[in-house]
């Protein structure tokens, strides 16, 4: 057993003793009750698991959790999908997924959302051409899978939050 401290969503949990073989997917769905943050492959294949952790540089980057020891985000602020509606108020991005219908069963739209989350961040810190999106949006997002195939659909959902706002994440 080893003592858990983190940050989720600017929450302070912990310490909190938990096995070290207990996954982070584990500890946010059964230890915490945050189901939001879903399980899908178990095998690091498909990203729907993904939670955002914020580095103290400034920057944030996705990580999986099905696979990846609770205990190896000791001392880390996280965010996971519970996080983004502020006081019952969808994101901008959140809305445009809707609008789309991007998601058919969800089991992916968290990662989605996640990854999301970050490319626009990154945008926002580090605006691109217009020319580049298209490439960007299908890098940003690669990786994660979506069994009812909603690729174009969340694709055009960012990049709809990107064009309704360019000053804010193009050059
Ligand atoms: S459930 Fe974690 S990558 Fe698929
Ligand atoms: S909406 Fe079903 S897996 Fe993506």
């Amino acid at each position: 057993m080893t003592a858990l401290s983190l940050t989720i969503n600017g929450t302070p949990h912990g310490p909190i003793e938990v096995r070290d073989d207990l996954s982070m997917n584990d500890f946010l769905r059964e230890v915490l009750g945050m189901t939001g943050t879903k399980f899908a492959c178990g095998a690091a294949q498909c990203l729907s698991c993904v939670v955002i952790v914020d580095d103290d540089d400034g920057t944030s980057a996705t990580r999986p959790t099905c696979v990846t020891p609770a205990i190896s985000f000791n001392g880390t602020q996280i965010r996971t999908v519970e996080g983004h509606a502020k006081e019952g108020k969808l994101t901008a991005l959140q809305k445009a997924f809707v609008a789309h219908y991007a998601f058919q069963c969800g089991y992916c739209t968290a990662g989605f959302l996640n990854e999301a989350q970050v490319f626009l961040e990154g945008l926002q810190a580090t605006p691109i051409p217009r020319a580049g999106l298209e490439q960007a949006i299908l890098e940003s997002l690669d990786g994660h899978l979506c069994r009812c195939s909603g690729y174009v659909r969340y694709h055009g959902a960012v990049r709809d939050v990107v064009l309704a706002d360019p000053a804010r994440y193009l050059r």
